[in-house]
């Protein structure tokens, strides 16, 4: 078996986190990495990712999650928010950064810029916030298997109330939406979640060759 899924064998979505446990800086460091080389459609990341290590933010949060234990218990927050708007200005973001990035010459994107610009000016503004949000979920994926090279334990979540994240987390005024949560941090040995066999579909059932 690959070292890859060695490693996904391995995480499981942890339901209790060891509260003395911390993540390092240096580890930290390597997952918001792993994050921020997600690839993203057009490559234009619109989402931002905010690592709640506030503890009274915390509580209330958790309040939002279903009182979900993770959400308090786990080194880290990490809330994956996606942009509600997309458009011009965040196409020109993106041409700025690879153009100095790839060090080209002033307008050498200018065709792909209006391309993308109108790829995003047909979409109607109301599958923006869907369309952003799947962005999110590629992030996610990375976050989980980059934590497992390093043995640290991460549980995905849907299992908040948006509204009430983007309240607390000021996200609304940002054009902000929270649409995914995600604790970080090290298993309870009392977890005996961890002790299950993992449940997925047979290769029959999940794959179709034609
Ligand atoms: C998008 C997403 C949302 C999830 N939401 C929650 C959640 O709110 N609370 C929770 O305890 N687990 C949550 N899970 C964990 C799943 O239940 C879990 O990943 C799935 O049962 C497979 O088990 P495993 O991850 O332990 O292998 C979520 C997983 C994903 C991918």
């Amino acid at each position: 078996m690959s070292q890859f899924n060695e490693y996904a064998k391995w995480r499981y979505a942890t339901k209790k986190f060891d509260a003395s446990k911390k993540v390092s800086a240096e580890d930290l460091a390597t997952l918001k990495e792993a994050i921020r080389l997600s690839a993203s459609s057009f490559g234009l990341q619109l989402y931002k990712v905010i690592v709640v290590e506030n503890p009274e933010l915390r509580t209330k949060l958790q309040e939002a999650s279903w009182g979900q234990s993770q959400i308090t218990e786990a080194s880290h927050l990490f809330v994956f928010a996606n942009q509600t708007t997309a458009g011009d200005a965040d196409v020109d973001a993106y041409l700025d950064n690879a153009t100095a990035t790839r060090n080209l010459p002033q307008g050498a994107l200018a065709g792909f810029g209006d391309y993308m610009k109108g790829a995003l000016g047909n979409m109607p503004e109301d599958v923006k916030p869907t369309w952003t949000s799947k962005q999110t979920y590629i992030a996610l994926g990375n976050l989980l298997n980059a934590a497992a090279e390093l043995k640290i334990d991460v549980t995905p979540m849907e299992g908040f109330v948006p509204a009430k994240y983007n309240e607390l987390l000021g996200l609304d005024k940002l054009n902000l939406n929270a649409a995914l949560v995600a604790t970080v941090g090290y298993r309870h040995a009392e977890d005996d979640t961890q002790h299950y066999a993992k449940v997925r579909k047979s290769n029959e059932d999940l794959f179709i060759t034609i």
